[in-house]
């Protein structure tokens, strides 16, 4: 098996046509590989395609060309029960909304996936992930007395809790400050193991540059791919026109 996480090739994604309009793409012809213990960040205009391209990379939404491999497995080969499985399994996601369950406490919101996955979490394991992610006094909160950035920490450490293949994460730092953004992404910097891979959808260029690579995304196809970038080079490549030669 090849040590690529995620394959996609000539992935492109139409929008059907309305009564007033012909169809629009929204990704056009995109082929790239994730390896695993990869963290990528993925940047852009808005509109530009970033959240499509998550989740067709997750398998929540349905490529119109190309295929997605996820650990080896075509997306488009499998039954939908079969790509759930494949998702609970082995796929985390968070959200800039957080989703977490407003009548559960912090520790029930953390604990809850790992029955839905016929799998055991111990105490301890769930009590371990919110002490990873700086919860522990925090526990028994209900999200609505929690912060911003101790809910988006306690969606991570659900994620985190269940030991995902991959996490991705769909502007985890949109709705926080700058001190709780960084937290965060400290700890999505730290999830990207030599097993597991993070791909992080962001506006934030200063978050972009924490990542192992940026694809800079223009109008749903890569503009530009980056290693290692500083800030200034990503937003030297989010800015750079299309047209002119870089
Ligand atoms: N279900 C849908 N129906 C109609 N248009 C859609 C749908 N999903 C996405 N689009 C359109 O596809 C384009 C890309 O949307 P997408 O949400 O992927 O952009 P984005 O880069 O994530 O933007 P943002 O930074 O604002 O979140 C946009 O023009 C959007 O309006
Ligand atoms: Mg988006």
């Amino acid at each position: 098996m090849s040590d690529n996480l995620l394959e996609i090739r000539s992935l492109s994604k139409a929008l059907p046509a309305g009564p007033r309009q012909s169809a629009a793409m929204v990704l056009r012809d995109i082929s790239l590989d994730i390896a695993r213990g990869e963290f990528v960040a993925i940047v852009g205009p808005s509109g530009s395609g970033k959240s499509t391209l998550l989740y067709c990379m997750a398998g929540l939404e349905p490529p119109t060309e190309g295929t997605v491999t996820l650990l080896g497995q075509d997306l488009s080969g499998l039954g939908r029960k079969s790509a759930a499985r494949l998702r609970r399994d082995h796929v985390g996601f968070i959200f800039q909304s957080y989703n977490l369950i407003p009548s559960l406490s912090a520790w029930e919101n953390v604990a809850l996936p790992a029955p839905l996955a016929h799998r055991s979490a111990g105490q301890s394991q769930i009590d371990a992930a919110l002490a990873a992610v700086g919860l522990t006094e925090q526990a028994q909160q209900k999200p609505s007395t929690l912060s911003g950035g101790q809910q988006q920490r306690a969606a991570i450490a659900r994620v985190l809790a269940m030991r995902p293949d991959v996490v991705f994460a769909d502007e985890p730092t949109g709705a926080l400050d700058a001190e709780a953004g960084a937290q965060v992404l400290d700890l999505l910097r730290t999830a990207a193991t030599d097993d597991s891979s993070v791909v992080m959808v962001t506006h934030d260029l200063q978050a972009a540059a924490r990542a192992d690579r940026v694809l800079v995304l223009r109008d749903g196809a890569i503009h530009r791919e980056l290693h290692h970038p500083s800030a200034d080079e990503v937003f030297e490549a989010v800015t750079t026109p299309a047209t002119r030669a870089v």
